[in-house]
């Protein structure tokens, strides 16, 4: 195909454009009058103006230019005329590269819901609320490298298969090339795993955080970035049962440095996508606020996308211990009128509306809870001294809550005591046999160390503002739902 020039290219450095021929590729936005194509490529929230003389071409090319049918313009690249453009193309010839009938096409130039999107995720891309949350999406990733490249940590690649559970909580997708419907059976009459493929029975990973532990313990500091599975039947706006997850995992940390970590890094990807995507963000605000218009004061956002953002990197994130959490709750009105649904005691975990309460109500910011009771936690986590005024056993546990969002990460200091890990394993039924490596690394050349799981799609929702994380994945996994 013949070189084209991305409309990025030409709408920030028209200037040194005006007067050439260009070529153009892209998808047809709106065709006004016959004359006028708003033309976008994808590459950023704007359109080209592409100007056709409708009087010297096919009629028939130009009936086909209409609402995402994809085109290639040539012509000399102007100066406009009219408002609202500084340069426009001036088209001597029009291609049809993809022609898109409106009578069968399931997008509409007007207003479409997001749960009408969702379904046709193979379109939905085209749209601007669509192409901003995924431009910003890979905004983030990339700031998620930048960021520990410029730290000094090494990227580690830790494996989708695995034959551990790592958070013990048994949420997990089954690997296996067996045959579903007549497996080879033990003596006892369970399926023999060890005729499977791998020779044991094996899942997907939930975590990479165990293998994240054994590049610490010997690069200091690493971090993995990866899909991770989840096979919980959560059918909520904040869980996925594919979704990505940024694991940074450091020697010689403790938890209080592993929260500096965890602020920092949340506030350095804000600020990244603040400066660097605010065409994006303006765009995904003005859509809130046209969504919000209708509704009454007290449903809306009390402050817009970007001043969230802004509120979020300017201000140090609230520190409390769950203890502290659970009296501010049960001293809180809602606890005390009955209106929470769930109650609160202290050896209970924390419910999102007792988070959102938290965030949202108390403190108007982001905080971090550390110091959970031992019982409700995984069995890597350190077990703390026994504390002051604290009703029971606690291990160096954090989590970041987030407005709008609950949590955000989760992370721990890791258990680095070979016998109080044995322990611990053994009262949660973890079983010690497929975690001998995992021990092996307490006995030998072991370090005290921490680290934290940050949810991709949990963060690319908070600075999207999008309410449904289904809407900030490309292709969403759920219960009942595997499209695409
Ligand atoms: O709190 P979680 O379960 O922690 C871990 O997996 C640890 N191994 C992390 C670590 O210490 N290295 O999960 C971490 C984060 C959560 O805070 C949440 O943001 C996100 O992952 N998350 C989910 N995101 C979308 N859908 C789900 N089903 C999620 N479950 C967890
Ligand atoms: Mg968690």
């Amino acid at each position: 195909m013949s070189k084209r020039t991305e409309i990025k290219q030409i709408l920030s450095s028209h200037s040194d454009l005006v007067g050439q021929e260009l070529t153009v590729m892209g998808w047809v936005r709106a065709f006004r009058a016959n004359r006028f194509i708003a033309l976008n490529d994808g590459t950023s929230m704007k359109t080209l103006q592409v100007v056709v003389d409708f009087e010297n071409m096919d009629e028939n090319l130009l009936k086909q230019v209409g609402f995402h049918a994809c085109i290639k313009a040539t012509g000399q690249l102007v100066e406009s005329q009219g408002a609202g453009q500084a340069v426009e193309l001036q088209a001597n010839e029009i291609e049809i590269l993809g022609a898109c009938n409106l009578d069968e096409y399931p997008m509409q130039p007007k207003a479409q819901s997001l749960e009408f999107m969702r379904e046709k995720a193979h379109f939905r891309m085209r749209t601007n609320t669509f192409s901003s949350v995924f431009r910003i999406r890979h905004g983030i990733a990339y700031a998620v490298h930048k960021y520990f490249n410029d730290n000094g940590y090494f990227y580690m690649h830790t494996p989708i298969v695995t034959g551990s559970d790592a958070e013990g909580a048994g949420e997990m997708f089954r690997v296996s090339t067996l045959d579903p419907a007549n497996p080879p059976r033990t003596e006892e009459g369970d399926v023999d795993y060890s005729q499977d493929f791998f020779g044991k029975a094996t899942n997907l990973t939930v975590s990479g955080q165990l293998q994240a532990e054994i590049g610490a313990l010997a690069l200091g500091k690493v971090y993995t970035f990866g899909p991770t599975f989840r096979a919980e039947n959560s059918n909520t706006s904040r869980h996925l049962a594919e979704f990505w997850m940024i694991e940074p995992e450091v020697a010689f940390y403790d938890i209080y440095d592993d929260m500096d970590l965890a602020e920092d890094f949340c506030k350095y990807l804000i600020n990244f996508i603040l400066d660097n995507y605010s065409d994006e963000l303006e765009f995904l605000d003005q859509r809130i606020q046209n969504m919000e218009k209708n509704m009454p004061k007290e449903q809306r956002r009390p402050m817009s996308l970007t001043e969230t953002l802004r509120f979020v990197v300017d201000n140090d994130f609230e520190r409390i211990t769950y203890t502290e959490a659970v009296n501010i709750l049960r001293n809180s009105k809602p606890y005390k009128k009955g209106r929470f649904e769930y109650d609160v005691e202290w050896g209970k975990d924390l419910q999102a509306e007792h988070e959102r309460f938290l965030v949202e109500k108390k403190f108007k910011k982001p905080v971090i809870v550390r110091d959970y009771p031992a019982s409700i936690k995984a069995f890597y986590m350190r077990l703390n001294d026994e504390q002051e005024n604290v009703p029971g056993k606690t291990v160096a546990a954090m989590d970041v809550l987030f407005p709008g969002i609950g949590e955000v990460i989760g992370g721990s200091q890791r258990e680095e005591r070979h016998d109080v890990l044995v322990s611990r394993m053994k009262d949660m039924d973890v079983p010690e046999e497929e975690l001998w490596w995992y021990l092996e690394l307490r006995k030998f050349g072991g370090a005290p160390h921490a680290g934290f799981g940050l949810g991709f799609e949990r963060m690319v929702q908070f600075i999207t503002g999008m309410g449904n994380i289904r809407d900030v994945i490309a292709f969403p996994r759920t219960p009942g739902s595997a499209e695409f």
